[in-house]
């Protein structure tokens, strides 16, 4: 049967394809989660079964963890694998600064971490993802259940100090109940409007004892593959300026030594 695709989905397609050029045997991979890294997925299950790819996957989400094994994909825990060569991952916000907003399907911790123990971060987005200043997208950050309310409060005073144009804090709710993380937690979603300062935010709010981490993700990423809805690819590189200045604060690309 054949399904056809909106012009988003197509783009996601297309992004996800291209991305998956890059993957060789032997690489250690990072699985992101989401609409557009489940079209990866596919496409290296593809190239998995008919044998022309030996890879081990660390998958970032319970999600993507069930569609890799259906795929045929070799998973292993990142402990297990180590140090990983590249994270594949969709966003929900980039900025010209390859700045990140991340975490609406709610798996930000585990891709944070996934992402920071790669060589590199590749974003895969259709245009809609890309901003000229984040927040119009509500932030996602992840807190742990015991005193949320107490967090929430305390991430409002956060608030008050930063450079952004919304206050208000809703706690994720699916189905009536709380949305809950792969690794028990909730999420509050922060409607900010604008995010003046990124790096600041990240850093006030995780600040806050019961913050388990923040959808920010600064830094992290070097390249941004963009799909538009008529079809074309583009691939969009850190500029050499920001990679430099960014060495040593992207966790990923710093390889500890000993790492394998
Ligand atoms: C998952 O928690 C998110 O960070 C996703 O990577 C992000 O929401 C992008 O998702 P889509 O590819 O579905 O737009």
């Amino acid at each position: 049967m054949t399904t056809t695709l909106s012009p988003i989905d197509s783009a996601k397609r297309a992004v996800a394809d291209q991305a998956s050029t890059l993957i060789a045997s032997g690489m250690k991979i990072g699985l992101g989660t989401g609409s557009t890294a489940t079209f990866l997925v596919k496409f290296l299950g593809e190239r998995v079964r008919s044998g022309g790819l030996d890879i081990v996957c660390v998958p970032t989400s319970s999600a993507t963890a069930a569609l890799a094994r259906e795929e045929g994909i070799r998973l292993a825990t990142l402990d297990e694998a180590g140090w990983l060569d590249l994270t594949i991952d969709g966003a929900d916000e980039f900025d010209p600064d390859f700045n990140l907003i991340k975490g609406a399907g709610g798996a930000l911790l585990l891709e944070k971490i996934v992402a920071s123990a790669s060589d590199r971060m590749i974003v895969i987005v259709d245009a809609s993802k890309q901003v000229e200043t984040l927040g119009a997208f509500p932030l996602p950050v992840e807190v742990l259940r015991f005193g949320m309310d107490a967090t929430q409060a305390l991430l409002q005073k956060v608030l008050a100090t930063q450079d952004v144009d919304g206050h208000r804090i809703e706690p994720r709710c699916r189905n009536g109940k709380l949305f809950t993380t792969d690794e028990g937690n909730h999420i509050l979603d922060l409607h900010l409007n604008r995010v003046g300062n990124a790096r600041d935010l990240a850093l006030a709010l995780n600040q806050v004892p019961g913050v388990v981490e923040n959808g920010l993700f600064i830094g992290m990423c070097d390249t941004i593959i963009l799909g538009n809805v008529n079809g074309t690819v583009e691939t969009i590189l850190a500029s050499r300026n920001r990679s430099e200045a960014c060495d040593g604060k992207r966790a990923g690309g710093v390889r500890p030594a000993g790492a394998e």
